[in-house]
């Protein structure tokens, strides 16, 4: 058999925000880690709680990849400009940056308080600013680099949360920004914007029982293909984005959401209608 090289073999990379909420499944941060693993690359895995970077870590030594955990709170600009440092004394460089920390925010513009509102942004977008911040001059001083952001459809459609899609709209425009000015030093930034998938934080969210199971259904039924995404979907978008077979692409938001996107709400109404109620 011929064996194939990874599809980031002997990569450097980050993931911010590479545990994931505890509960079943597993969040987009933690996947993605693993998928670059498998994919080739050595990992670096920071996330504010490291026992959730350390059983990453497990899943990925299990796996025969290599990673090491580091604690950050990433809203830090000096646990970022460590955080960078840290994946350079590891492995060498950084080739590849995921700025994958995120928290969802319920509330209108009304009902939204400023603490809310700068929290938001703290966790969303600033995080991914500094995190670049710091990554982009040793991806630069090697000659290039790959920036994957995570964003959301909620930047692009309303649902409800308007710090959160503020942030998450920021974080595409900051994407195209960026893809302009160290383009010419061969960073590529891309981001994916995740839809209804299923993770263990949006489990977290309501008790398990039949309105949880209910939800769900609804998630999945909301997309065009009637089936539920997880945090792999998402991983595997990221993983291609980073990866050198994306070397044309850069500035792009590339949807992960069943195709919510392309549809009018009319449309999808009758498969929404036929999720039968709790109680039902
Ligand atoms: N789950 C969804 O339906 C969905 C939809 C669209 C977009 N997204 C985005 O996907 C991303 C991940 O979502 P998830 O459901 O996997 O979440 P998750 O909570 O499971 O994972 C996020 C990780 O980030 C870590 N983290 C939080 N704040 C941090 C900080 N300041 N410094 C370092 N680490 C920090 C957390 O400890 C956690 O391990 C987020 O950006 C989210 O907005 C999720």
């Amino acid at each position: 058999m011929v064996e194939r090289a990874g599809r980031v073999e002997g990569k450097v990379a980050i993931v911010t925000g590479a545990g994931s909420t505890p509960g079943p499944g597993i969040g987009t941060g933690k996947a993605t880690a693993v998928v670059l693993a498998r994919e080739g690359a050595s990992v670096l895995l920071a996330d504010l709680y490291p026992e959730r970077a350390e059983e990453t870590q497990r899943m990925i030594e299990e796996e025969g990849g290599k990673a090491e955990v580091f604690a950050a709170d990433v809203t830090r600009a000096a646990d970022c400009a460590a955080m960078v440092r840290a994946a350079v004394d590891a492995f060498g460089t950084v080739d590849i940056l995921v700025n994958n920390i995120g928290r969802a925010a319920l509330g209108t513009v009304v009902d939204t308080d400023e603490d809310a509102w700068d929290q938001a942004m703290d966790i969303n977008l600033r995080t991914a600013f500094l995190a670049s911040k710091y990554a982009v001059p040793v991806m630069a001083g090697q000659g290039g680099g790959s920036i994957v952001n995570v964003s959301s459809i909620s930047a692009l459609r309303g649902d409800g949360t308007v710090a959160y899609s503020a942030a998450k709209g920021g974080l595409i425009a900051m994407t195209v920004d960026m893809a302009y000015s160290h383009g010419r030093q061969g960073i590529r930034v891309n981001a994916v914007a995740p839809g209804h998938i299923t993770t263990p934080m949006v489990l977290s969210v309501s008790a398990p029982g039949a309105r949880a199971e209910f939800m769900n259904t609804m998630r999945s039924e909301a997309g065009l293909l009637g089936t539920p995404g997880t945090g792999w979907d998402v991983a595997w978008a990221a993983t291609f984005l980073a990866s050198d077979e994306a070397r044309w692409i850069t500035g792009a938001t590339l949807p992960v959401e069943s195709g919510v996107l392309s549809v009018t709400p009319l449309m999808m109404a009758s498969h929404l209608r036929g999720v039968p109620e709790p109680g039902e």
